[in-house]
């Protein structure tokens, strides 16, 4: 069967055809991907208004790139699949209206798609993927989340965090230090070469003693730090930026690592999974699979280039819930979107 997958919940316009195989995890023929983050740039963060108007310029060209790169008909296509939540509600309703309208004008069945679900699912893509069941370490620009999963839509959340999500930590710290939008690439690559003990900035939670997160306070002691170095921060004769940068991502990336390890040794599972934008971050790469190692603990992640937002997640979870008997497309091309909807909520989707 072949699904097509459009995400529109952000900042980035994707499309992507995947295959179901008879054997295996499905395949994924091509996708494309417009990312807006030019345009958002030059407002210090994404405006949702310019967002669902410019996924309206991208979607169609997109899904035209994407069926031309396959060599593959329109007609052909099985599923139409759509993020329907959480995210922007505009945005959203670009895609969910494109999609809806396709599947009624082909008459092929639709088929709503929970973003975190597609992030969760899309380390199934890479040339190592993992098996069922799994610790998931799911971090994103708007989630920061550990979750036991035993199979495709069987998910539980272990914990979460209380404040700001982990790729909003790396965000907002960025933004304070001046290093523009989207923070975490920006901040980890002026971390290249700072000294990550050069400032002691909290680890909240750490000790807590279950899995929950908390990253609020974080951003508050970076502002301290920048606010005392004042000038200084910005002064390229010294690394004082490199240092606050190098110790904001050290204190983030130890928490996500000892909670994952914690959370993988209080189950007895000996998988883990890592997913969303934050999961494209070296360092935390780096320090879990040193831990892993040590533990034993097989790790996976998904592609570099599909770590962040795109269509073949979409695709993939689409075709992963299908195949496995946990939802069918349908062919009701009325449609909403779900801009707030807990990932422990998915099993309540059908219109
Ligand atoms: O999963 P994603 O594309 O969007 C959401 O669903 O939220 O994640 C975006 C987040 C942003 O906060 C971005 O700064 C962060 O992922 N991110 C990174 C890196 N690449 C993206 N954070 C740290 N290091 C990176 N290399
Ligand atoms: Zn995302």
């Amino acid at each position: 069967m072949l699904f097509l997958g459009i995400e529109s919940s952000c900042d980035e316009t994707g499309v992507a055809l995947v295959q179901t195989q008879a054997h295996g995890a499905p395949r994924l023929l091509a996708h494309a991907l417009f990312s807006q983050i030019d345009m958002h740039q030059a407002y210090g963060g994404v405006v949702p208004e310019l967002a669902s108007r410019d996924h309206i310029k991208r979607v169609i060209p997109l899904t035209r790139e994407v069926l031309k790169n396959a060599n593959i008909e329109l007609n052909k296509v099985d599923v139409v699949a759509y993020t329907r939540g959480p995210g922007l509600a505009g945005a959203l309703l670009v895609g969910a209206g494109v999609a809806c309208a396709l599947g009624a004008a082909l008459q092929k069945p639709v088929l709503g798609v929970h973003h975190l679900e597609g992030h969760l699912l899309s380390p199934f893509l890479s040339e190592d993927p993992p098996e069922f069941p799994f610790v998931a370490l799911l971090v994103s620009g708007g989630h920061t989340q550990l979750m036991r999963v035993e199979a495709v839509g069987a998910y539980e959340i272990l914990g979460e965090t209380v404040d700001d999500a982990a790729g909003e930590a790396f965000d907002k710290s960025a933004k304070l230090m001046g290093l523009g939008y989207p923070g975490g690439p920006a901040l980890s690559k002026c971390a290249e070469g700072g000294d990550p003990q050069a400032f002691k900035l909290p680890r909240p939670l750490m000790h807590s003693g279950n899995f929950d997160f908390s990253f609020a306070g974080l951003k508050t002691s970076v502002l301290t730090q920048a606010t005392k170095l004042g000038a200084a921060l910005h002064d390229t004769s010294t690394t004082h930026k490199a240092d606050l940068a190098a110790s904001t991502e050290a204190a983030i990336v130890e928490v996500l690592v000892k909670k994952s390890m914690a959370a993988l040794k209080a189950i007895g599972m000996r998988r883990l999974v890592v997913a969303g934008g934050v999961g494209a971050n070296r360092s935390l790469r780096l320090r879990l699979n040193q831990a892993c190692e040590k533990a034993g603990i097989r790790v996976h992640y998904p592609e570099l280039h599909l770590c962040t937002d795109n269509g073949a997640m979409i695709a993939m979870a689409a075709a992963m819930r299908v195949q496995s008997g946990r939802q069918e497309a349908q062919f009701h091309y009325g449609f909403d979107v779900k801009p707030r909807w807990p990932l422990s909520h998915i099993e309540s989707l059908n219109p």
